[in-house]
Parts: structure tokens; C-alpha cells; sequence
């Protein structure tokens, strides 16, 4: 494409994104991509200046529902920078453009929220308006006069106030209160909020300032915009304590730095704590402090030349969703999940997300072929937000789930009312065998060194086996055909599958697969029952009278062994040699165990899989862990298992807390580590 086609591409693209960010609070994309889209018409202006126009990409036009504002003193934005690198090219910039000499550097918080100009006369508040597009804003006083953190009349008992004083800042929601927002928003049926920043937004452009007054707005300050009669400064810390002064609430995290490598720690600092506040912030702003040097360094046509903003990496990503497709899990719950163009999120590629079941999938009407909002939640779990309905192309439909399963046996796909999770019914169908399979070799259960799921798949496709039993009877000259395999490793494989079958009584069990029946559970009915048989043809209520067993566990357990094809099964394991009754000695229990876990707490959320949650803790505290039902500040580590509870991920990720996802379970119960 030409440059002066993509030029207007790219123009009328930020214009529709800045209407919708600025004029309707419903952006379509995550602000990291739009500033992709800002940066190549910057460049592409650079190398073309004949195409170039002043002020191409900056705000929205004002709303006709608030009166205009012209700004005496233009409210600018900020040139960004991604990364280190580009934050040190500034600093030489900087430190060239004033011929060497020493620099001091302020660093503030980028708070994610609405800028505000705030007009004072003689101490009394008077005006306050948006940012617009930097010359002409939005009068919204009334609806920020509601706002509690907003002085009303400025505090003169150290200072005296000047005669006029236009301050700038950001007005935000904490998260605590968007969350709770955005709950009664639920219950009433009303729209959710994407985000804090639009939060903050639609709560200003009320006509009626009691809903304003009503969400909680909050404000920083970070700039005096122009100031009359009030005294000289002579550097920007000056100016930030005299502003806590009269009363504004000035962030408590600002910095000053005379080395620029300590600028860039403390960037990367807030990066990793980022959610340790009760605020969103988006990146670092930092600030030549001394206001002579500002004068002499200037304004490009859209920003400051002292000042930049250092932006973190984005957490969302747009992507193209390829398709959605379901997996079979070994009970045959079929569980939809998105194939995605990989994209880089939040530091590692993903190319795949769970959408978690049916109603998760219609809820957020996501098609194949949709541009999607991905994001990392916890930082661990890709997760996919929802479609860009103006990117969507046409004649799409609404996502079916599938009628059958998308094995060659095809069975059918059943759901239960009341139910949310579908399932495969056909007793033969290859995929649950293959997760069957796979689970019986896993190291929480059998434990088969070197069975993993693709030699799993080729022995079942070849019709070697067609139950774990099977495993049991294959010889080397079986599996020596199969690919990646030759003599020596097919032996090996052999071996390793006959020594499990003097596997002890909990690890057969909990081979089983039967749903619910983990670890844990397994360990205390094998050392009350003695054997696989005598646990599961004992009476459900000797099994749940078991101290962490149940009756989910117990009744779980006695259906499974009522089905014929489950009893005659464990007929067979005792045919091909695996022992049924041995019992590891010295007398299995938790006392043994390698005390991993002292003195540590983890809190689980969702299913780790192979453990019920009371199995997960049990596991935990067998270690010498403690493991209470919510997460604080003492927390050592997040498992998120399957499903997992999004205030836990998100409370975790306010306290920068660690988050393993399931995987790193069993490595954290062996060794403690993470
Ligand atoms: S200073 C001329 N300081 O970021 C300098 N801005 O693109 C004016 N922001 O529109 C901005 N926190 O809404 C400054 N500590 C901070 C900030 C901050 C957030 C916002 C502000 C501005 C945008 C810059």
C-alpha cells in the first residue's frame, strides 16, 4: 500500500478509536494497540512530511451535552516509551538538548483514568474540565464538584492560595469500587464497564451529577497547568508540595532520581507491582524536575520534550480467533476452547484459550473468524475477553456446540439440565480413552515414565489398547513399529510399565480416574479399606464416614462400581498382574511425607486436576503447608487449577503475589519451590 493510503488508513482508524474511547467510553481495542496504530502514522509522518498534518492523532471532539472549554495552557499528551531502550534514547535526548548538563528526574505513577483541568479563583474551586482534544474540553463541574477528594476551597494554613490556579490530574475509580460496579451492574442487568479508566469516564458524562456523586471518583494531581499571584518555583518537587499544600491529593509514590539507571529500575519496579495498588496505572511518567531546563528543552507539535511516558507491556492483545474447538477430557466433558493466531501477551505466545463451556462461549458471542481481545488473567491464564464487534466480518453466525464428539467414533454430546458442562456418552469413544490413558500413566497416578500422550494416541490408533489394562500385555515388537520408538527405547517402555504393577493401593485408585476420587481421598480409604476391591465395593456410607471423604467421594465411587464394564475392568487389571492390595510400608500417612511446605501458605483456587479441592489442601498440609480459603498479604503462592475463582487471580495479582498454574502443583508439593 502506498505510504499516503495507509497515512489516511491509519488517520481515519485513530479517528474512529478516538470517538470511541473519547466521545462513547466503549473502545474497541486495548490501548496498546492503539498506540501501535498512533506510532506508524507517526513514523510513516516522519518520513513523509509532505503528508503530514499538525496534531493527525490527538483526542475527541467534545460531547454537545457539556459547554466548551477552551484551554488557556493546551493540555498536551505524552510521547511514549515501550521499553528501556527507548527510555534511555529520550534521556540522551534530553541531556543533549540542554548541552550535558545534569539532569534530576521525577517519576510519577501514569494513573489509568480520566485527565482533568481543575480552575481555582482565590482559593475556591470554579471549573473543571476534560482534556478534549488538548485546546477544547468539556465543562463537567458539576459532576466533579460531587467529587469528595475534589477541595472545594483550598487549604491555606501553610500557604496562601494564588489567584488563580488551574491544576491538572487524573480523576480514577479504584478497582475495588469499579468491581463492585460493575457487580450491581450485573444484578440490574445493566452494561458492564470494560475497565476502571472507562469507568471513570461514563461516571463524569453524567447529565445527572448524583450518579456522578454516587461512584466513588477519586483524584491525583500532577501538574500545574497556570497559576497567577501565587509564588515562583523553580522545580517541578516545588511544585508537587506546594499542591499537597492547598489540599489536593498528590500520589505518594513519586520519586526523584539524579541517575537515570536508578529511573529505570524503578520503572521496571513498578512493572512487577503493578497490582499491588488499589488504582490501575498504566507505565511511569517521568519528568525533567527543574523547571528552567523544561523552558529550554520545549514542546514538539504534540508533546513535551521533559517529559515521557514509560509504558508497560501490554497485558491485552487483539488476535484472530481461527476456530473453536472442543477437547474430551477423560470423564467426556467436552470443553470448547479458541485456536488463535499466536500473539504475544503478557510475555509468552498464546495460541490457545479455554472458553470453558457453552454458556461461557454464547455469553460472550465470540465466532470464528472474529478479531478477539486476549488477555493473560493472574498473568497465567489466556483468557479471551470477548470479539471487535466493528472488525467482525460479514455474515458470520452465532458458535453451535457441536451435536457429537469430534473423534471418528463421533458419539453424542449430551447436557444435562441444570448442568453447564456437556459431555460425550459413547462408552468407546477414543478421545476419553486417550485422556484415560493418559491420566493412568501421569505421575499422580500409575506414574509410567516415558507413556506420555502422543505414544498414547499411537498405540490406541494402531488397536494395541483399548483399556489401561492392555498397557500390561504390549510386548517390545509392538511397540517397536511406532514412531520415534526403536528396540531398545520399546523395551525401556515395557519395563517401565511392569513395574507399576506393584503400584500401592492409593496410586491404583487414583489411576482410576473415577471422577472426584484424587490423591488425597485415595491415600485415607486405601489405609482403611486395605485393597482397590474392598474400597470400591464398600458401602457408600463407610466410604463417606472416612474423615475427608464425603458423599460426592462415596457415591462417585459406588456408581462407578455398579457399571458392569468398570468391575469386569478391574477383573482384568488383576488378570494381567497388577497387584490390587499392596500397601506401601512403612504404614502409608502423611507424617512421612518430606515436610516440603512449612512455614509456607498456599491458597488454591479451581481444580488442580488428579485432586478434589479438600485433596489439593490435604496434599498441602500434609507437607507441614497451611492453606486457608483466601488470599492475604501472608500468601506465598496462587495455584489456579482448572476454572478458578477470578477474585483470587485478581486479589493475587493487587498483592503481587506468585501464581503457578496446575502444572506446577506436584513440582511445588516435591520441593516446596515454585
Ligand atoms: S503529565 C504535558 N503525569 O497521561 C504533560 N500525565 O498521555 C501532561 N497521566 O493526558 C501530562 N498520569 O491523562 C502526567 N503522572 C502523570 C500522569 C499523566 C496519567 C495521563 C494524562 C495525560 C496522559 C499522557
Amino acid at each position: 500500500m502506498a505510504a499516503q493510503d495507509r497515512i489516511e488508513e491509519l488517520r481515519a482508524q485513530i479517528a474512529h478509536h478516538n470517538r470511541r474511547y473519547h466521545e462513547l467510553d466503549a473502545p474497541e481495542i486495548p490501548d496498546a494497540e492503539f498506540d501501535l496504530l498512533v506510532r506508524e502514522l507517526a513514523e510513516l509522518e516522519r518520513q513523509y512530511p509532505e503528508f503530514a498534518v499538525e496534531n493527525s492523532s490527538v483526542g475527541g471532539a467534545p460531547n454537545p451535552l457539556f459547554a466548551p472549554v477552551t484551554h488557556a495552557v493546551p493540555m498536551m499528551s505524552l510521547d511514549n516509551a515501550m521499553d528501556a531502550e527507548e527510555l534511555s534514547g529520550w534521556a540522551e535526548r534530553v541531556h543533549r538538548g540542554l548541552g550535558d548538563a545534569a539532569v534530576s528526574w521525577v517519576c510519577e505513577l501514569k494513573i489509568d483514568g480520566v485527565a482533568m483541568s481543575l480552575l481555582y479563583r482565590n482559593g475556591a474551586f470554579e471549573r473543571a474540565a476534560t482534556r478534549g482534544d488538548g485546546r477544547i474540553g468539556e465543562d463537567v463541574t458539576a459532576n466533579v464538584t460531587t467529587i469528595e477528594g475534589v477541595p472545594k476551597h483550598l487549604d491555606t494554613s501553610t500557604v496562601s492560595a494564588p489567584e488563580l490556579l488551574e491544576v491538572r490530574g487524573e480523576i480514577y475509580l479504584p478497582i475495588a469500587t469499579f468491581d463492585a460496579l460493575n457487580d450491581a451492574a450485573e444484578q440490574t442487568g445493566d452494561r458492564r464497564f470494560a475497565n476502571p479508566r472507562n469507568a471513570a469516564a461514563g461516571s463524569l458524562r453524567q447529565k445527572d451529577s448524583a450518579v456522578t456523586a454516587a461512584r466513588g471518583l477519586q483524584l491525583w494531581v500532577y501538574q500545574i497547568g497556570e497559576i497567577h499571584g501565587g509564588p515562583e518555583f523553580t522545580s517541578h518537587s516545588d511544585t508537587l508540595d506546594y499542591l499537597g499544600r492547598l489540599g489536593f491529593p498528590v500520589n505518594p509514590e513519586v520519586r526523584r532520581f539524579d541517575d537515570f539507571a536508578a529511573v529505570i529500575d524503578h520503572c521496571s519496579h513498578h512493572q512487577a507491582h503493578r497490582h499491588a495498588l488499589d488504582y490501575e496505572i498504566d507505565g511511569v511518567v517521568i519528568k525533567v524536575d527543574d523547571l528552567a531546563q523544561r523552558d529550554s528543552l520545549g514542546f514538539t507539535s504534540r508533546a513535551p520534550r521533559w517529559a515521557i511516558a514509560y509504558k508497560f507491556p501490554p497485558e491485552e492483545r487483539t488476535t484472530a480467533l481461527l476456530d473453536i474447538q472442543v477437547s474430551v477430557g477423560r470423564t467426556g466433558r467436552a470443553t470448547p476452547f479458541a485456536v488463535l493466531e499466536p500473539v504475544l501477551v503478557a510475555g509468552s505466545t498464546v495460541s490457545m484459550a479455554t472458553l470453558h463451556n457453552e454458556d461461557q462461549v454464547r455469553l460472550k458471542d465470540v465466532r470464528p473468524g472474529d478479531t478477539v481481545i486476549v488477555r493473560k488473567a493472574g498473568d497465567v491464564i489466556p483468557e479471551v475477553v470477548g470479539p471487535v464487534l466493528s472488525m467482525r466480518p460479514a455474515g458470520t453466525e452465532a458458535w453451535q456446540f457441536p451435536t457429537h464428539c469430534p473423534c471418528p467414533v463421533r458419539g453424542r454430546f449430551e447436557r444435562l439440565e441444570g448442568e453447564s458442562d456437556t459431555r460425550c456418552v459413547e462408552a468407546t469413544c477414543p478421545s476419553q480413552l486417550n485422556q484415560r490413558l493418559a491420566y493412568w500413566a501421569s505421575r499422580s497416578a500409575m506414574d509410567i515414565d516415558g507413556l506420555g500422550e502422543r505414544t498414547v494416541i499411537q498405540l490406541t490408533e494402531a488397536g494395541l489398547v483399548a483399556d489401561p489394562a492392555d498397557l500390561y500385555t504390549l510386548d517390545a515388537d509392538q511397540i517397536e513399529p511406532l514412531e520415534g520408538f526403536a528396540r531398545p527405547s520399546a523395551e525401556k517402555l515395557v519395563a517401565a510399565i511392569a513395574e507399576t504393577r506393584q503400584r500401592p493401593v492409593p496410586k491404583v485408585l487414583t489411576a482410576l480416574g473415577i471422577r472426584h476420587l484424587g490423591p488425597a481421598a485415595s491415600q485415607v480409604l486405601a489405609e482403611r479399606f486395605g485393597s482397590v476391591q474392598a474400597v470400591l465395593g464398600a458401602d457408600p456410607d463407610a466410604l463417606a464416614a472416612v474423615d475427608g471423604v464425603g458423599a460426592v467421594i462415596a457415591t462417585t465411587i459406588s456408581s462407578w462400581y455398579a457399571h458392569p464394564n468398570n468391575r469386569a475392568f478391574i477383573d482384568k487389571l488383576a488378570e494381567v498382574g497388577v497387584v490390587l492390595d499392596h500397601l506401601p510400608s512403612p504404614a502409608p500417612g502423611a507424617v512421612d511425607l518430606a515436610q516440603t511446605l512449612t512455614g509456607r501458605v498456599v491458597v488454591v483456587t479451581g481444580t488442580v486436576p488428579g485432586y478434589s479441592r479438600s485433596e489439593a489442601e490435604a496434599a498441602i498440609r500434609d507437607r507441614g503447608g497451611t492453606c486457608p480459603g483466601s488470599v492475604s498479604k501472608k500468601t506465598d503462592v496462587v495455584v489456579v487449577g482448572d476454572a478458578p475463582g477470578a477474585s483470587k487471580v485478581k486479589r493475587a495479582e493487587e498483592l503481587g503475589i506468585d501464581v503457578i498454574d496446575a502444572s506446577g502443583f506436584e513440582r511445588l508439593l516435591d520441593t516446596g519451590e515454585w
